[in-house]
């Protein structure tokens, strides 16, 4: 018994092992991004070309207007019809099944031989799908009248209930065709969460019907400063810059969200970031009135009060609201309330003793809590930035983590749902790339790879807690970017890296990621995306070295081979491959582009390297003298290009670092004039009354070895170049370029640079 015992045993064990040893079914990379929770390969393939079928199972609205959808953005990328039509039998065609018994956003995608099988239970599951299948018919950019696709069965769902983008449109604003089509994108990345940040001190940007002052004086504001470009031949006066939605657009751009399982969180700010509305309503404010809606970027100190009146003011904005966006979620701000108006106001401060409130943030809890109860009453949520948890919180109430992922956890740990949406990595206004032609955007920088790594899951929270992280969340801050192309260039591939942080399984492949992501960016120039390629770029520095160039090549992700050539011609992967730097005569033109199994990943970087180039640097690749600036883009000369500058506008001063002076006797700078911030900042005597550009060795105290008179530059809203004397210091040194001048407006900002003659 013992021994049939043990040899029983024995067969389980080897038994146990044989199951173990079974291969599991191999696992498919796809080009789908973000990554499909489950992969694995069949056999044979299927072919799909002009005039295949595209079915509804069922006859069911949902399921023809995802057809509809899948077949338009098929022939928009590919320029391939397809028929759609009803019908059971799949043979031969691409059929859309509703079937019961799968999570609300799930899907399965199944490409036999015979056809392929789109499976959900929702419109939503089955929009996926699409999305899906629409991908795997994009993976290479080739142009074919027919796709053959492997054989493969996908099942997928996401790990985030909330994947979502914010857009702020008070900043600068974008047209309604534009959200749109930004939503249009955001749907192609499975994110189903559209935060529209609407108002703030630069304007209010929604109609509301009870309060026409709202829109007809807080949508718009009036340079400070105005340059040429910005006065009104007609009127000889600044032009207002600004614009709002309309209740009809808004409805519009509600419904075209939720045709593409997008739900938009409107925001409307309270207490701070008022400006706007106590402009448009002095009553409302709590302090000093507005001089107008503001025009520089900060934080302001204009706070709503606390009189009935004014939450009545503000119940009657969120019940048009609430009317408008028909999501469970209203967003109502609460970040950045600096407290001076409240603590100054005497009437606050009886208020405050009334309520029976401890101090300033106690009183922004009443502010939301009384919000709160509002919003409840007609069965919505509220969620605010995570500053909201200062002031104690309504037991509902949801907070978007900004500063960090602290106040997720905090809010995780309290019982409350939360969003992450920290600075670091997830404001995708934050530039991608530093470098000549990189796009505006705040100063600091937020790789794709950053996007990519970020960690949804705090260790500090256990699994019950962890539950609480309903969403992850993009911010495009829009100060830097006045061009609604540049809020879509900001967004994407980085919000392509967010939806995997979003929708995919842990661990993520960052390998696996940027091999797909050359497909992707192909389906972004087929649609026509704004978007950046600079990640995956090849991003070329030079050096002098004797008589000729030190060049190295590098791209940003790190992915691919790079091959060059020096002849002009076009790299390919039979082109010399760069592993070091390379010693080059002058002049010389270097190609450049990294490869992947053989295809080129995206642009070719070409250089036309000569001695002069290598005494050339980019505003946008030195150092700014003190912290934090922005790139921006100049105010739209009426002449010549436009620019890029990369400056603190509070304190305009850059650093060349290790510039080679040995030779060099005079100093060629191109700079132009930005409107001035908030701040007049510092300011350093001119000698003469247009200033200067003052040039000094290796600090900004150092000796100063040229000075360039702006005179000529005053009256040319286009950069302009100054050329001029520099005294010789041979060696290497740091340079530091400064400008005088008399007046805070405007500012003058370094283009470029050109030290010669070498
Ligand atoms: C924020 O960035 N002030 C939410």
């Amino acid at each position: 018994m013992k021994k049939a015992f043990a040899a029983l045993a024995l067969t389980a064990l080897l038994l146990g092992c044989q199951t173990g040893s079974i291969p599991p079914p191999p696992r498919v990379t796809t080009s789908i991004i973000p990554a499909p929770a489950g992969v694995t390969a069949g056999q044979g393939s299927f072919t799909v070309s002009a005039g295949t079928r595209v079915l509804c199972a069922q006859a069911n609205a949902d399921c023809t207007w995802v057809t509809g959808y899948f077949t338009e953005l098929l022939k928009r990328s590919r320029g391939l019809q397809l028929l759609t039509g009803t019908g059971e039998d799949p043979k031969g065609a691409i059929q859309f099944r509703l079937a019961g018994g799968m999570a609300p956003e799930a899907y399965r995608l199944d490409v036999v031989s015979d056809g392929v099988t789109v499976t959900a239970s929702t419109r939503a599951g089955l929009l996926y799908g699409a999305v899906s299948l629409w991908q795997l018919l994009t993976e290479s950019n080739a142009a074919a009248a027919s796709m053959k696709l492997a054989s493969v069965h996908i099942t997928d769902a996401p790990r985030f209930a909330m994947r979502g983008l914010m857009v702020d449109s008070a900043r600068h604003f974008q047209s309604a065709q534009f959200i749109k089509s930004f939503i249009d994108a955001m749907a192609l990345h499975k994110f189903n969460s559209f935060h529209w940040h609407l108002v703030d001190d630069q304007g209010w940007r929604i109609e509301i019907k009870k309060y026409p002052k709202l829109t007809s004086v807080g949508a718009w504001r009036t340079p400070n400063q105005a340059g040429l470009k910005d006065i009104d031949p007609a009127t000889g006066k600044p032009k207002p810059y600004g614009g709002f939605y309309t209740q009809d657009q808004i409805r519009e751009i509600v419904a075209y969200a939720r045709d593409r399982n997008i739900t938009i969180i409107p925001e409307i700010e309270m207490p701070g970031h008022a400006t706007a509305a106590i402009m448009a309503y002095p009553s409302l404010g709590s302090g000093d009135a507005p001089r107008g809606v503001e025009t520089g970027w900060g934080v302001f100190p204009q706070l709503f009060n606390v009189d009935d009146a004014t939450f009545g003011f503000l119940e009657d904005v969120l019940t048009e609201v609430m009317a408008l966006f028909p999501g469970s979620y209203i967003h109502i701000g609460g970040d950045e309330a600096i407290k001076d108006q409240w603590k100054a106001s005497a009437k606050i401060q009886t208020q405050m003793r009334a309520l029976n409130v401890s101090d300033e943030k106690a009183l922004q809890g009443y502010f939301t809590a009384r919000i709160e109860k509002f919003l409840s009453a007609h069965g919505r949520r509220l969620i605010g930035w995570d500053e909201i948890l200062e002031g104690g919180i309504p037991a509902s109430a949801w907070v978007t983590s900004w500063r960090g992922v602290e106040g997720g956890i905090l809010a995780a740990k309290t019982g409350h749902d939360a969003v992450l949406s920290p600075e670091i990595p997830n404001y995708l206004d934050w530039r991608q790339a530093s470098g000549a032609g990189e796009a505006p955007g705040a100063g600091r920088i937020n790789l794709l790879r950053q996007v990519y790594d970020f960690n949804p899951a705090p260790e500090s929270l256990t699994p019950a807690q962890q539950r609480h992280i309903v969403g992850i969340q993009g911010n495009i801050w829009a100060e830097y970017l006045p061009l609604e192309d540049l809020v879509a260039n900001a967004a994407f591939p980085r919000a392509a890296a967010l939806a995997e942080v979003a929708w995919s399984p842990a661990p993520k492949d960052w390998d696996g990621f940027v091999a797909r992501m050359s497909a992707q960016l192909g389906r972004y120039r087929a649609l026509d995306i704004p978007h950046s390629e600079t990640a995956m770029k090849v991003k070329l520095q030079s050096r002098a070295e004797g008589a000729g160039a030190a060049v190295t090549l590098s791209n940003q992700t790190g992915f691919g081979e790079i091959h060059y050539t020096l002849d002009g011609t076009p790299p390919t992967p039979s082109s010399p491959r760069y592993s070091a730097p390379l010693i080059l005569p002058l002049p010389t033109t270097v190609t450049a582009g990294a490869f992947h199994n053989g295809h080129l990943l995206t642009y070719l970087t070409v250089s036309e390297l000569d001695r002069a180039s290598l005494y050339r640097r980019d505003g946008q690749d030195m150092k700014l003298c003190d912290g934090r600036g922005a790139a921006v883009l100049d105010d739209a000369p009426a002449t010549g290009p436009r620019a890029v500058f990369f400056i603190n506008a509070v304190r305009p001063c850059w650093i060349w670092e290790k510039a080679e002076l040995t030779g060099v006797t005079s100093i060629t700078a191109a700079v132009g004039q930005v409107t001035a911030s908030r701040k007049p900042g510092v300011m350093l005597p001119p000698a003469t009354p247009d200033g200067e550009l003052e040039v000094h060795l290796d600090s900004c105290d150092g000796t100063r070895i040229a000075v360039l008179p702006l005179a000529p530059a005053v009256k040319n809203d286009a950069v302009t170049t100054l050329k001029g004397a520099l005294a010789p210091h041979p060696g290497v040194h740091d340079v530091c370029l400064v400008f005088t001048r008399a007046k805070p407006d405007p500012v003058w900002a370094i283009n470029w640079v050109q030290l010669g003659p070498p």
